[in-house]
């Protein structure tokens, strides 16, 4: 089964579903270890994996309640994927919606991020019409605190030590942007 594929568009890049010919720039990314450094993956991240999450990726219907959904970042010029984003609409009331993002190291500092996740931002509350998205991150990663800061949302919580991640116990940082503020 193959369902209707995403394509979103912004001045630089594609946000676009995944596509097996995807598979090396994704490896590539993921087995960066400054890049998987706050993720949830483990490196080595073999080859069998990304075959997986992209056949996994294919076969879900975005937006689906509770299911992550990764959309991957691609260079308009190239079509080269760069990175992912990604978001899940939580199953408990289906009006809220929690994302994330990656890029590969060297298109980072490019404000590709900003770009793609404002972009991400505008779907999730134009096509689902949602009431809230928000956004975690260990409290040592700063490349993603100034992103979430610079795309106006709000840091409403520091939780201590919470989770334990990668062998050790790390503070969370919560974000969040509502409809109403997200629309100004
Ligand atoms: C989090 C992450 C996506 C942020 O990436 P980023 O490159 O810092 O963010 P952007 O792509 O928006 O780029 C912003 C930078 O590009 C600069 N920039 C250059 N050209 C720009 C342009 N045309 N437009 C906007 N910004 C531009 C900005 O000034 C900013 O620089 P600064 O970081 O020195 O202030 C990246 O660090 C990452 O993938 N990390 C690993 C994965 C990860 O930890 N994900 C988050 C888990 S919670």
């Amino acid at each position: 089964m193959l369902l209707i594929p995403i394509n979103l568009e912004t001045p630089r890049l594609l946000l676009r579903t995944f596509k097996y010919g995807d598979i090396n720039a994704f490896i590539a990314y993921r087995n960066d270890p400054e890049v998987a450094k706050y993720q949830s993956w483990d490196i080595p991240y073999p080859e069998t994996a990304a075959r997986e999450f992209i056949e996994y990726l294919q076969q879900t219907k975005p937006g689906t309640l509770g299911e992550w959904y990764q959309l991957g970042i691609a260079l308009k010029t190239t079509d080269e994927i760069i990175g992912d984003c990604a978001f899940c609409i939580l199953a408990e009331d289906g009006q809220q919606a929690e994302i994330g993002f990656t890029l590969s190291r060297q298109h980072q500092g490019k404000g590709y991020a900003t770009e793609a996740v404002t972009c991400l931002l505008a779907y999730l509350f134009t096509e689902y019409k949602l009431h809230r998205v928000r956004a975690n991150c260990d409290s040592e990663n700063i490349a993603s605190i100034q992103l979430l800061e610079r795309l106006g949302m709000r840091r409403e919580g520091h939780f201590v030590k919470s989770l334990w991640f990668k062998g050790e116990w790390v503070d969370e940082l919560w974000f969040a942007i509502l409809r109403e503020e997200w629309e100004r």
